[in-house]
């Protein structure tokens, strides 16, 4: 089974407001996945199959249809995963990341390389995930290209290889010229769109230039473009792949330029399905066996529905309706009835999914973010961790008699990824653990309105929180000694709070036999 090789599964980073929602829903457009209004397909198959889909969101009041975008275009089929768009870092963001193949990074021309950019980047080079570069919004007055350019090869320490050049920017702004397929790309009509109108060229001195642009913005094309070829790297397919490289596109989502560039350079560069790191080995995805792992849970945005959709990728195998998977290290075998599958097109399709693939499986709480699922059972995914909070707060009930609710709802989104909970070993009242503040506020949003919990968060006389490991006889005496200070995660591992990083240190030389460790793998 090749058709893995055809897929793309890739995910958007950018800061917020740089255009990544314009983007995607401009990738979606030109992929054929979404209609402009009037023109949505009729075919009968395609229409009872979204209606299918439609249900299983009405039923389970759920939002699907955002979380993974599935799109085909000639041939290749591409998954685009969102990530959470707030400025907080979040653990759902970094999960998501850990499901993808490759990015592309949406850099506002205006602004460059911004805070929350840089965050996501990083975490994509922890993962050596190779990332596409689209400089946005050239159609409004902007930074200079080699300005930008140098910027993305500084701050992110990454070759970059221009691929397409803007003929001017903001009020300037005459096109974008393909510098590999030699393609020119201008604007028409009122609206200075792409509607379609473009040039094939024999070069940057094709005499036809002159014709199609005024004779400064060609002056100026032809001198930036000589310079770039002289102080940027050419591209090379596999500095890209390794994550050394970032070919680099302009365009404006808003006005249509350069997504389909970034389409076919998607189609052409960006890797399919790669091995993913496993125990005992990586899994392959050419392997026979079905493997996947949950990379998000979803709740239910209706109260009255206590379902949730846990977002497997498929790692390897080809899956079909109504397979068995096992959950690694819980046991019991799933039978996966009506997975949502999220390239609902295509009926015949929508039974089988293939490595790069998301699927829906909905549960009631049985699959947690992190677990592996498989056929034999007899692989586990890494590279999945929890991260050791960095702000932690006592829970207070304002009516203590919905004590059970409350364990139940922490219970709950402690599974989601959303918050983490510890059980102190002295005391009644929970520790929940975040990693940025936003969470703190959706937690407590999401008490009131879904559990009917109406709580408080007061300050922990704890900053941080370590996962605890070694020598048995060591660790007991250290749980003795510091009591007060230990607590227990979900899954009923020891956990020491500490008053800060200071703190953790401190133990951590005193205790060298000890691991105080600040990610924890399931
Ligand atoms: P985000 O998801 O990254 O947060 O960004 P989003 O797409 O929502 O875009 C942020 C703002 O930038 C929007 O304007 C959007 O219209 C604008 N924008 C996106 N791409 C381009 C582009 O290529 N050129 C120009 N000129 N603008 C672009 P807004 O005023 O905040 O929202 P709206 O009222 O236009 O929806």
């Amino acid at each position: 089974m090749t058709q893995f090789q055809e897929r793309r599964t890739f995910a958007i980073i950018s800061h917020p407001d740089a255009g990544k929602t314009t983007l995607t829903e401009k990738l979606l457009l030109f992929g054929g996945a979404i209609h402009l209004a009037g023109q949505v397909k009729a075919r009968g198959q395609a229409r009872r199959a979204r209606s299918d889909w439609m249900k299983i969101e009405q039923q389970r009041g759920i939002s699907v249809t955002s979380s993974v975008m599935t799109f085909e275009r000639e041939g290749v089929t591409f998954n685009l995963l969102d990530t959470p768009g707030h400025e907080d870092f979040s653990e759902d963001t970094y999960r998501t990341l850990t499901a993808v193949d490759s990015a592309v990074m949406v850099i506002d021309a205006a602004r460059g390389i911004e805070a929350q950019t840089r965050k996501l980047f990083e975490v994509c080079r922890l993962r050596s995930v190779p990332i596409i570069t689209f400089i946005n919004k050239v159609d409004r007055e902007g930074r200079q290209p080699f300005e930008l350019l140098d910027e993305i090869a500084d701050v992110l320490a990454l070759d970059v290889a221009p691929m397409t050049w803007p003929a001017g920017m903001g009020g300037q702004f005459e096109g974008i010229y393909d510098l590999r397929d030699h393609r020119l790309l201008q604007p028409t009509g009122g609206s200075r769109e792409y509607g379609g109108k473009v040039a094939q060229l024999s070069g940057l001195d094709d005499p036809k230039l002159a014709e199609l642009l005024s004779a400064d913005a060609l002056a100026r094309l032809q001198e930036e473009t000589e310079l770039a070829e002289i102080g940027y790297a050419p591209f090379d397919e596999e500095a890209y792949r390794n994550g050394d490289l970032t070919p680099v596109y302009f365009g404006s989502a808003l006005k249509q330029f350069g997504v389909d560039s970034l389409i076919r350079s998607l189609a052409a560069f960006a890797p399919p399905p790669r091995p993913q790191p496993a125990e005992p080995e990586p899994v392959e995805p050419s392997r026979d066996e079905v493997t996947g792992f949950v990379f998000k849970v979803q709740a239910n945005m209706d109260p009255n529905h206590r379902d949730r959709i846990a977002f497997m990728r498929l790692c390897s195998g080809t899956f079909k309706r109504g397979m068995k998977l096992t959950p690694t290290g819980h046991g019991k075998p799933i039978s996966v009835h009506s997975p949502i599958l999220f390239f609902a097109q295509d009926r015949e399709l929508a039974e089988e999914a293939y490595p790069g693939d998301i699927i829906g499986i909905p549960n009631h709480g049985t699959l947690r973010v992190g677990d592996t699922m498989s056929e034999k059972a007899q692989v586990r995914f890494t590279g999945l961790p929890n991260f050791a909070p960095e702000i932690l707060r006592r829970v207070a009930l304002k009516d203590p008699t919905k004590t059970k609710q409350l364990r139940k709802a922490l219970d709950d989104m402690a599974e989601e990824g959303v918050t983490q909970v510890f059980y102190p070993e002295i005391g009644a009242n929970l520790v929940i653990g975040v990693v940025g503040q936003l969470q703190l506020e959706v937690l407590i949003s999401r008490l009131e309105a879904e559990y009917k919990v109406a709580a408080g968060l007061e300050m922990a006389p704890f900053e941080t929180a370590r996962w605890i490991s070694g020598d048995p006889a060591r660790l007991k005496e250290f749980v003795e000694i510091n009591r007060s200070a230990m607590a227990k995660d979900r899954d009923g591992n020891p956990v020491f709070m500490a008053k800060s990083a200071w703190e953790v240190g401190y133990v951590a030389e005193r205790y060298p036999d000890i691991t105080f460790a600040a990610t924890r793998e399931r």
